[in-house]
Parts: structure tokens; C-alpha cells; sequence
């Protein structure tokens, strides 16, 4: 079931509004209990890779758009690091509208670009960062007769949507996690999940709020240093955002929960992408891995209590990003198969020498 037929009664639709459905949401929530039994603690991973589109950008998009039809709106435009367009080009293409997708030239990842091609969307490479394309963005749809809907995290209805992540968390826990660890880029979901933790307490559907941890990549990292980054850099390219958005929200998600943001390099990210792989059986992005990242470092400073809950966002899908997958496992001379001829012998070989 979508989330607007799940959660029909916790969002702003009636009979008006078009139903847009991909069958989104109800991702699976994961206990990684080898990893969580290294940090001492009861981890789990929400894996929005298993949405349609591959991240928790369809969350709030199937409301947006949704919305956006109802508004008369006649095609959709979003600036992106990558999954925000795959999501807003699947859901243009399933409802039969034009989509148009700015993305930072040469730094999306292979897949989520192959994606938006698939899906139709006109698709333009700006020679930019991230930030710039959204100012064109913003700037191409502003007006009230606008025929464009702006489908970023500006439009309030991504946001509204992406609650029900925190919702199903809450859901499947039975309450609210101790500590909810999520990546920050343009700092959009950090705030969609404090809103939807803070909506299922006043429902008394939970009798807790969780810290908000929020993860940055050291070389973009605006909430961790209090300052833009106006050149902002790294590996986990769908977080390679300099100034954030939402950075008043979330800084106030932060506040108000008694959380912290953080920053990882993207050695750690890498390094936490192999772990959740290799030790948790889900391959995610490397933004995806951030949070992961820093509970290492925080354990490894002492600043991890033991015994706690804590929820992760995995955002994105690892298959999005092969390439920096394959490149990460190369510089450890892991990154090819063990190619042998075609006997008994030499298969039997490789396996005594694993076994
Ligand atoms: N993880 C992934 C995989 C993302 O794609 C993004 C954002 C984030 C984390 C950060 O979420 O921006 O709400 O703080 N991607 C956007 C995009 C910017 O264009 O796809 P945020």
C-alpha cells in the first residue's frame, strides 16, 4: 500500500487530490545485530533503498506531486544531487507530465543519472554545485501562475510526506528509538522526522522523543562548522551540499531533542559503507553510511552509550553508486572475481583456500 492510502488520515489529501501511487513507503526496518553487538547497542536500519525509485525522496514526492496535480500544476522542476531527480522523474513519468532536472554537472552518481534518463525527464547539467542549481530551479518556478511545480525539499508537502518514515519506525518498534541517526544534506529529512516523531507523541502513539543525530561529510559539513561551505566536497556526493535549506529547522531538530550533529570523512563513510555491507547484509549509498560512520567514531570516543536503541536512515541504494563501491573495494585489492578455467580443480582450489 502508498503512503497516501496508509497514512490517509495524517495527511492533507481528500477526495480532490489525484491519487498518485507507486507503492512507496513500508520499507523494511532492519536489526543489524552482528554491528550493533560490536557498538553495544540495539541498531537498526531503516532501508529506504527498497523504495520504488531506490531512495526516501519517493516519500514525499508521491505527496507533492499529488498535491501539485491538484493545483492545476503542469509539469514538475527540481535541482538534485541525484535522487530527488530519479524520484520526481519516476512519478512525472507514471502520471504522464513533463520533468525537468537540474543536477551539478560530472557529480551525480551513474545510476541515479541513468535513472532520470529512463524515466524521460529532460535532464541538464549545470555548471555548478548543487546550491546553484537550486537557486535556478527556485528561481525558473517562482511566480503564482507558474505552471511548474517545485518539487525540493522547499515544497512543504516533501516534507510532510517524508514524516511517514518516522511514523512507520514507531510503528514497528512499538515507541519512539533512543537515538535517530540520520545523514544531513540539505538538511530536508532530519526535519521530516523530528515533525512526524513529534505528530505520533501528541497522537500518544509514542511516549518518547528520540535524539536527533544528524551526519554531515567532513568537507560539507555547514551545521558542524556553523558556516557555508561554499566549495563544499565529498565522496558521498548526494550530501555534497554547501548551504542547506533547511539548516533552521533542523538546527532547531537538533536543539530541541538534546541531539548533536556530527561530521565523518569519507574514509569513515567508506569504511562504514563496507561494515554495513559486509557485516549487515545492505549494501547502501555512501551518504546512507554516514550515520553508521559516526556511531564508530562515537563509540571509539567513549560517547556511545551502551545499551541504547538507535534507528538509522539508510537513505539510498548502494546499486546507484557502483562505481564508488568498486572503487573503495579496489584500493583493498578486492574489487575483482577470482577467475579460474573451467575445471572441478581449480573451483575446488578457491574453496579450500576460503574454507
Ligand atoms: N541521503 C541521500 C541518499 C540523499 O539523496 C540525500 C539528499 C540525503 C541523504 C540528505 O537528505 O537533503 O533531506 O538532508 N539528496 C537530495 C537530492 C539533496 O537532490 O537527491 P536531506
Amino acid at each position: 500500500m502508498g503512503v497516501l492510502k496508509r497514512y490517509r488520515d495524517l495527511l492533507p489529501i481528500d477526495d480532490k487530490t489525484p491519487d498518485v501511487n507507486l507503492e512507496e513507503g513500508s520499507t523494511p526496518l532492519i536489526e543489524f545485530k552482528r554491528i550493533g553487538a560490536e557498538l553495544g547497542i540495539k541498531l537498526f536500519g531503516k532501508f529506504e533503498g527498497c523504495n520504488p525509485s531506490g531512495s526516501f525522496k519517493d516519500r514525499g514526492m508521491v505527496l507533492a506531486v499529488a498535491k501539485a496535480l491538484e493545483e492545476g500544476k503542469k509539469a514538475l522542476i527540481c535541482a538534485s544531487t541525484g535522487n530527488t531527480s530519479a524520484s520526481a522523474a519516476a512519478y512525472a513519468a507514471h502520471m504522464g507530465v513533463p520533468c525537468f532536472v537540474l543536477l551539478p554537472a560530472g557529480k551525480v552518481a551513474m545510476g541515479k543519472l541513468a535513472q532520470a534518463l529512463m524515466y524521460g525527464a529532460t535532464v541538464i547539467a549545470v555548471n555548478g554545485n548543487f546550491d546553484k542549481a537550486l537557486e535556478l530551479a527556485r528561481a525558473a518556478s517562482q511566480g503564482e501562475n507558474s505552471i511548474l511545480a517545485m518539487v525540493n525539499s522547499v515544497n512543504k508537502y516533501r516534507l510532510i510526506g517524508q514524516r511517514t518514515g518516522a511514523w512507520e519506525i514507531c510503528e514497528t518498534l512499538g515507541n519512539a528509538p533512543d537515538w535517530h541517526a540520520i545523514p544531513v544534506g540539505n538538511a530536508g529529512n532530519i526535519s521530516a522526522y523530528w515533525a512526524g516523531y513529534n505528530e505520533y507523541l501528541k497522537l500518544n502513539k509514542i511516549n518518547k522523543l528520540p535524539r536527533m543525530m544528524g551526519f554531515q561529510a567532513e568537507g560539507a559539513a555547514p551545521l558542524v562548522t556553523n558556516q557555508p561551505c561554499p566549495n563544499p566536497e565529498t565522496v558521498a556526493t548526494a550530501i555534497r551540499i554547501g548551504n542547506p535549506v533547511s539548516a533552521h529547522l533542523a538546527r532547531a531538530a537538533v536543539q530541541e531533542s538534546q541531539g548533536e550533529f556530527n561530521s565523518v570523512t569519507d574514509d569513515e563513510i567508506l569504511a562504514a559503507q563496507k561494515i554495513l555491507a559486509a557485516r549487515g547484509g545492505v549494501f547502501a549509498e555512501p551518504a546512507s553510511c554516514a550515520p553508521l560512520a559516526g556511531l564508530i567514531k562515537l563509540k571509539n570516543q567513549n560517547k556511545l552509550p551502551s545499551g541504547i536503541t538507535v534507528t538509522m536512515v539508510l537513505t539510498g541504494n548502494g546499486l546507484k553508486d557502483s562505481n564508488t563501491a568498486l572503487a573503495s573495494l579496489e584500493a583493498d585489492n578486492k574489487a575483482k572475481p577470482i577467475e579460474i578455467g573451467d575445471t572441478q580443480e581449480e573451483l575446488m582450489a578457491v574453496l579450500n583456500s576460503k574454507l
